[in-house]
């Protein structure tokens, strides 16, 4: 069976065609999406870009397959999360839509922190309010464009979007839904109570579907705008990191994936909803019943290396060859604030213990494990909730051995690679081939299509003294 998998990022639409009976991806196409920063903090995209880009890949993709259009037996989306997109009642956007990196919501956030104290809100909705989720967004835009947002009767994610254009249908899922800090994780449904509280009209909301469910079928209008066929199944899908679990298979608890980019994200899946999360780990719906995640996420990973690297003006090779032991420099990594485990937008980064022996080969370590640290960080978060059995190492740093071995000793647990980078537009495709039939569930198909490559070992140690290093670090002892 053929089904397509498309991913609407932040840089733009990626669609998969996946044939299900080998596993193998058969076709793909990518297309561009321009991104908007009209004021200092402030991040958003025009909605009519996405669905152009999505178009362009849909076609890319369909023109690629060793299939017809009419073979593709179901559709799943996944998207950045968060994005606040409202919509008027003839489906046009109000606004561009406010993004997941937006920082203009800092009083929003302070109002609704006053709503429910935080404890309700970590209990309810898994976190706490913070710049670039969807509920400060659309506070914003009703503070700040009062006439848009009385215009708006609907309010949508980024993918969802796509899907109302797919299918006419204004629908989400619950692991997407579960980003906007508006949907209660126990109820998997809209947390009622809470629109009450603001005056949130509730028709706003909309409809809410598990990941594999079908939400709606291709219409006249997108099959000749996208080239699918009229009627193909449109499932719920997920928020990409919902969605990127699923690509890497980790949908049980147990097995903990990192995804190591430009930012760094710790993802477990959990069996029941999680009820009183540690500041700095956030809690959300899977993209199937039944399963919820918790996320830590640190904003700068990959990013503070590639910052590095700039400042130094030379390549990744040059940098990592002349690495050695870091002697007494520590590196705080927060180059961009932090998520987890502070949650405090306004942390700053920072090489500290340095002398006139140390050179950029010192610096260089101390950057690579201040990063490992802060990912061991969000580790230790999680592994207060959930048990951590090893590792799933994906990303662009998951292709090096250095990044590999640092990992594996700094968290004291084994590392695995696995058999895809396809990520969250493959976590699609496997929750619309559930959705079409070809797996009883989502942990049939990732059992089937999801599997490891190798595995790097911590060395005990090497572990024991990158935790004496660490805590040496931390109460800012460190010295050769
Ligand atoms: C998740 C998050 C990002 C966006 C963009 O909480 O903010 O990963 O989904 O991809």
């Amino acid at each position: 069976m053929f089904v397509m998998g498309l991913d609407l990022g932040t840089g733009g639409a990626k669609a998969l065609v996946l044939n299900t009976a080998t596993s193998a991806i058969e076709a793909q196409a990518t297309a561009p999406v321009e991104l908007h920063h009209p004021q200092p903090g402030w991040s958003q995209q025009h909605p009519a870009d996405w669905w152009s880009a999505a178009c362009t890949a849909i076609k890319g993709a369909l023109s690629n397959a060793p299939c017809a259009a009419g073979d593709i037996k179901a559709i799943g989306l996944s998207g950045q999360m968060h994005g606040c997109t409202l919509v008027d009642a003839q489906d046009q956007p109000v606004t561009p839509a406010l993004l997941w990196n937006d920082q203009r919501t800092a009083a929003q956030c302070r109002a609704l922190a006053d709503v429910w104290p935080n404890a309700t809100w970590r209990a309810r909705l898994g976190k706490p309010p913070m710049a670039g989720l969807t509920l400060p967004s659309l506070c914003w835009i009703r503070d700040h464009e009062p006439d848009a947002f009385a215009q708006a009767t609907g309010l949508l994610l980024p993918k969802d979007f796509i899907r109302l254009h797919l299918t006419g249908e204004r629908a989400t899922d619950a692991g997407d839904g579960s980003g906007t800090l508006l949907l209660d994780l126990h109820t998997r449904d809209w947390a009622h109570n809470l629109c009450e509280a603001l005056a949130l009209d509730p028709t706003l909301l909309p409809r809410v579907v598990e990941g594999p469910d079908v939400s709606g079928t291709v219409t006249q209008a997108a099959a000749i705008a996208t080239g699918l066929a009229l009627g193909t199944p449109v499932v719920g899908g997920g928020g990409d990191q919902q969605a990127g679990g699923v690509g890497c298979g980790i949908t049980r608890p147990g097995t903990v994936s990192l995804n190591l980019g430009t930012s760094g994200v710790i993802f477990a899946a959990l069996d029941a909803a999680p009820e009183h999360l540690p500041r700095g780990l956030h809690g959300f719906c899977h993209s199937m019943p039944d399963r919820w995640h918790v996320m830590g996420v640190m904003l700068a990973a990959g990013g503070a290396l590639r910052w590095w690297r700039d400042v130094c003006g030379v390549d990744y090779d040059t940098l990592l060859a002349e690495a050695r032991p870091s002697a007494g420099v520590c590196f705080q990594p927060y180059l961009s604030g932090e998520r987890t485990p502070h949650e405090d937008p306004s942390l700053t980064g920072g090489f500290t213990g340095l002398q006139l022996h140390h050179d950029r080969g010192h610096m260089t370590t101390a950057l690579l494990e201040g990063v490992a640290f802060g990912l061991r960080d969000g580790l230790e978060l999680i592994r207060n909730v959930t048990v951590v059995d090893h590792l799933r190492f994906v990303g662009g740093a998951a292709s090096s051995e250095v990044w590999r071995q640092l990992i594996a000793d700094v968290m004291g647990c084994p590392v695995a690679t696995i058999n895809t980078a396809e990520g969250s537009a493959l976590g699609a495709c496997i929750l619309a081939a559930v959705g079409a039939g070809a797996f009883g569930s989502v942990d049939d198909a990732c059992d089937a299509m999801v599997h490891e490559a190798s595995v790097t070992h911590p060395r005990a140690d090497r572990t024991a003294d990158w935790a004496a290093w660490r805590d040496q670090c931390s109460t800012g002892s460190a010295s050769d």
